[in-house]
């Protein structure tokens, strides 16, 4: 691949005048700290609205909104105003009806990320828009079966995905487990980033940025800068934890803390896992248990190497696509007082389901690639913000997104494996609406055990097979890299069941 010219550098924003923060650690200084901010508030946690009698029903305005961030004044876009968006709590077999309206100045629509509901009509549609000004109204029936666990909802009307999760759209959804786990608090946790100029206004974005997958500038909790919570001595805690970062990826840690992982995307684990950290790609959520002893303890996100372009443009860029400086903190637990008696077992959950017992009717290889645009040669100025404008192309086996294509066809009610491959030097984490994926094999490693999520990470140069059991329903949807500005960019392509 030929390397960029300076003067394409510069047009991007990576080189000399003009550059967000070429320096020595990496290009980006996302140290998630946030100078000029301040943080230690309790922990808040958004509106909840749970469904009754087998329905929630409820009205989404996606809008400019001022808040307060860290202490400061932001102009960001958000949900009913608030950061994070209220959070939904309903039932397997419960309805979910919302009437979505858009009060932004671009095209939006609504993704329930994670559950397992028709891709249809006015169901989970990503090829939905909504105009500026219009409203849409939704409706999600999750079948008697659906898996319960921790999920989310966010736009994702193409080409402005990024731009609008960054900005503050996004939510958490709680379906709740039929077998509950005996703990003393729950508590969900959104996971955001964002960036602001100093006027409190949404900072804008490179097309570098936009090519490596922007990270903002400080890292959050509920909207919140490193808010801190409070606990007593041998207490149970399940912390619901959502990544709704568009590219950061995050390594947590609780030092000092028994944490055990409970589930990773949907559903629960059979018996809790025992870790010490837990690396959520943009996308993924966790539920830990966090079993409290006394002292004071920090949950951090520690920096993930996700690749970089550097092979891609002749090593001008200098540095690695990871966040600069150390861990960033992001919230702190502070557990004293009088102990309580120690909490009761988990019981044991029901065991999940193993594709490697069934029989595969289709095999695909999908290949996630990045190359130069060839179109782009000339003049480098190109739309900002649309996402369709930068140099580099963002592919699945050759092809950028056009969703009038049909890109793979699966009969309903089959099982599919599917082999991920990524020849690209950056990591490509890749989510499939609708259905799960079990994870069968990582690179060169069998993965044992059922593994079942809905974003799966690709590393840099690697592969990853998973299969897929297309039940329950037909329709056409997408899969993607969770990165979102590569989603905006064109790295997401079509399925449809029938
Ligand atoms: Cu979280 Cu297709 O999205
Ligand atoms: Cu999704
Ligand atoms: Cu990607």
């Amino acid at each position: 691949m030929r390397p960029l010219t300076r003067r394409q550098l510069l047009a991007l924003g990576a080189v000399g005048a003009g550059a967000t923060a070429a320096g020595g650690a990496g290009l980006w200084q996302t140290t998630g700290t946030g100078s000029g901010y301040t943080g230690g508030e309790d922990l808040t946690e958004p509106q909840v609205l749970a469904s009754r009698d087998r329905v929630l029903e409820l009205d989404l305005t996606a809008a400019p909104a001022r808040v307060r961030v860290g202490g400061r004044e932001a102009s960001v876009q958000a949900f009913n105003g608030s950061l994070p968006g209220p959070t939904l709590r309903v039932r397997a077999g419960d309805t979910i009806r919302v009437t979505m309206r858009n009060g932004l100045q671009a095209p939006t629509n609504l993704h329930v990320h994670g559950l397992h509901v028709s891709p249809q009509g006015n169901s989970d549609n990503p090829f939905v828009s909504i105009d500026p000004g219009a409203s849409f109204d939704y409706e999600f029936t999750l079948p008697e079966d659906h898996p319960p666990g921790t999920y989310w909802y966010h736009p994702h009307r193409h080409g402005h995905v990024a731009g609008q999760v960054a900005a503050g759209l996004y939510g958490a959804i709680v379906v709740e487990d039929p077998d509950p786990v005996p703990v003393t608090r729950e508590r969900v946790m959104v996971v955001s980033d964002l960036s602001l100029d100093a006027d409190g206004n949404l900072a804008e974005v490179s097309q570098m940025q936009q090519m490596m997958g922007r990270e903002g500038q400080i890292v959050m909790v509920n909207g919140q800068l490193r808010p801190q919570l409070r606990a007593a001595p041998g207490e149970r805690e399940r912390w619901r934890i959502i990544n709704a970062c568009p590219s950061r990826y995050l390594r947590l840690a609780l030092d000092g803390q028994q944490l055990r992982l409970l589930s990773r995307d949907l559903g629960r684990l059979p018996v809790p896992e025992d870790v010490t950290e837990v690396v959520l790609a943009p996308g993924n959520r966790v539920e830990l248990l966090v079993e409290t002893r006394d002292g004071s303890s920090t949950l951090t996100a520690a920096p993930v190497d996700r690749g970089s372009m550097d092979a891609m443009m002749g090593g001008a860029m200098g540095g690695d696509n990871q966040s600069g400086g150390g861990p960033v903190d992001l919230l702190t637990l502070a557990v004293s007082g009088s102990a309580g008696s120690d909490p009761v077992p988990v019981p044991e959950g029901r065991p999940l389901r193993d594709l490697r017992n069934e029989p595969v009717t289709a095999a695909r290889t999908l290949d996630f690639a990045m190359g130069m645009n060839a179109n782009m040669s000339g003049g480098m100025g190109m739309g900002m913000g649309s996402g369709q404008g930068t140099m580099m192309a963002f592919t699945i086996n050759g092809r950028k997104f056009d969703p009038e294509r049909v890109d793979e066809t699966a009969a309903a009610g089959t099982v599919e494996e599917w082999t991920l491959t990524n020849s690209s030097p950056m990591d490509h984490p890749i989510h499939l609406h609708v259905w799960p994926m079990q994870i069968v094999q990582d690179g060169d490693r069998d993965v044992t055990r059922p593994q079942w999520q809905d974003v799966v990470n690709v590393p840099a140069r690697s592969q990853v097979k998973v299969r897929v059991a297309f039940d329950d329903f037909a329709g056409r949807t997408v899969f993607h890299c969770h990165i979102l500005d590569h989603e905006d960019q064109g790295m997401m392509a079509t399925v449809q069941a029938r």
